[in-house]
């Protein structure tokens, strides 16, 4: 009886590893018959086949339940934060202060406005918005009618903004004591403003503190509006080209030359007193012309 634990040379290892990978007595190739071998394969194919189908089945359900155009989760944005230009903050909030005698010091407001306006030139506004819209009226889009299946979006265009525009006066009135400040309400996707259509949204400013410093407010477009026209917005993808309604409010600066404003876009969709959110509806600045 041979012993359990034969020494074998190299020659014989290899001759064993040869016979296993292809043993020609009873036809086996590593260890199972050709036949078996195209069994085994035709199952792992049935099992990846499956799988693929499960995997993109649910991706696909998962696709179809999803718009492409609107994000999910948006429920923590119900009333929409206001802003406001030239955005030159101090401290804690944003500081309009300017040097009428210091060149350097009013550029850099008139600057500001002039790089915030760019969207706002009315020749690439009346390219890539040409839609003739209703003014006065929410423009609801079902379909997506504009090229490259996306939905129209009205202009604005920055001579709208008429003696704000930086146009007539590229300095925006920074060079003497009637500045203009440009209120920009922030975009929600699908929010309505108002629930009655001869009612839109208009920006009111009001004086905080220094009521005897300013003459009068002015706004434009006429009554500070933002038109209907401009709601719904339905998001970055489905309408690439929108741009935000503004309103240019010019303050006539007297006496001392310094008031704190609060500028309000008032809606009766629109909340202002959220304690949480100091920017939500309304925006507060310090106004000051140094001489
Ligand atoms: C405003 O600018 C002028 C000219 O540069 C300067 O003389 C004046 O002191 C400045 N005023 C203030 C309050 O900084
Ligand atoms: C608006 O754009 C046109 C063309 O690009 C340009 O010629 C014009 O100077 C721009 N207007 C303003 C106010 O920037
Ligand atoms: C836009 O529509 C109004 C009213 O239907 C019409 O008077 C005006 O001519 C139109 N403008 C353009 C550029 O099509
Ligand atoms: C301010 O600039 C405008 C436009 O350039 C000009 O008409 C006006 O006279 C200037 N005002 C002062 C006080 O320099
Ligand atoms: C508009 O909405 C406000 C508050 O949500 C409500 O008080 C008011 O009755 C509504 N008006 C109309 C015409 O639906
Ligand atoms: C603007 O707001 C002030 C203070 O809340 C109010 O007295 C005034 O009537 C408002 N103006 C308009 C046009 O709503």
């Amino acid at each position: 009886m041979a012993t359990l634990k034969e020494k074998r040379t190299c020659g014989q290892r290899c001759e064993d590893f040869g016979r296993f990978v292809w043993n020609s007595e009873n036809g086996t190739l590593m260890g199972r018959t050709p036949e078996k071998w195209v069994y085994i394969s035709l199952y792992y194919v049935a099992f990846y086949v499956v799988m693929t189908g499960l995997f993109s089945l649910s991706i696909w359900v998962l696709m179809y339940t999803l718009s492409p155009y609107a994000p999910d989760y948006q429920d923590r944005l119900k009333s929409p934060g206001v802003m406001a230009w030239p955005d030159t903050y101090g401290e804690e909030i944003l500081e309009i202060i300017y040097n009428t005698s210091d060149k350097a010091s009013w550029k850099k407001m008139s600057n500001c406005l002039h790089d915030f306006l760019k969207p706002y030139n009315d020749t690439k506004q009346l390219e890539c918005n040409h839609h003739n819209c209703t003014k006065g009226k929410y423009f609801i889009q079902k379909t997506f009618s504009a090229p490259d299946h996306t939905k129209w979006a009205c202009p604005f265009t920055q001579s709208m903004l008429g003696p704000c525009s930086g146009l007539e006066d590229p300095t925006f009135g920074y060079n003497c004591t009637m500045p203009c400040v440009i209120i920009k309400m922030n975009r929600i996707i699908d929010f309505l403003p108002s629930n009655q259509t001869d009612h839109p949204p208009y920006v009111n400013c009001t004086m905080l503190e220094g009521h005897e410093n300013v003459a009068k407010i002015e706004y434009f477009p006429e009554n500070g509006i933002m038109d209907l026209s401009y709601f719904p917005y339905y998001g970055r993808l489905a309408q690439p080209t929108y741009v935000n309604p503004l309103v240019a409010v010019r303050f006539s600066l007297i006496g001392k030359k310094k008031a704190k404003i609060q500028c309000r876009v008032v809606s009766d969709k629109i909340s202002y007193q959220n304690f949480y959110d100091p920017y939500e509806g309304k925006v507060i600045f310090d106004i000051q012309a140094l001489k």
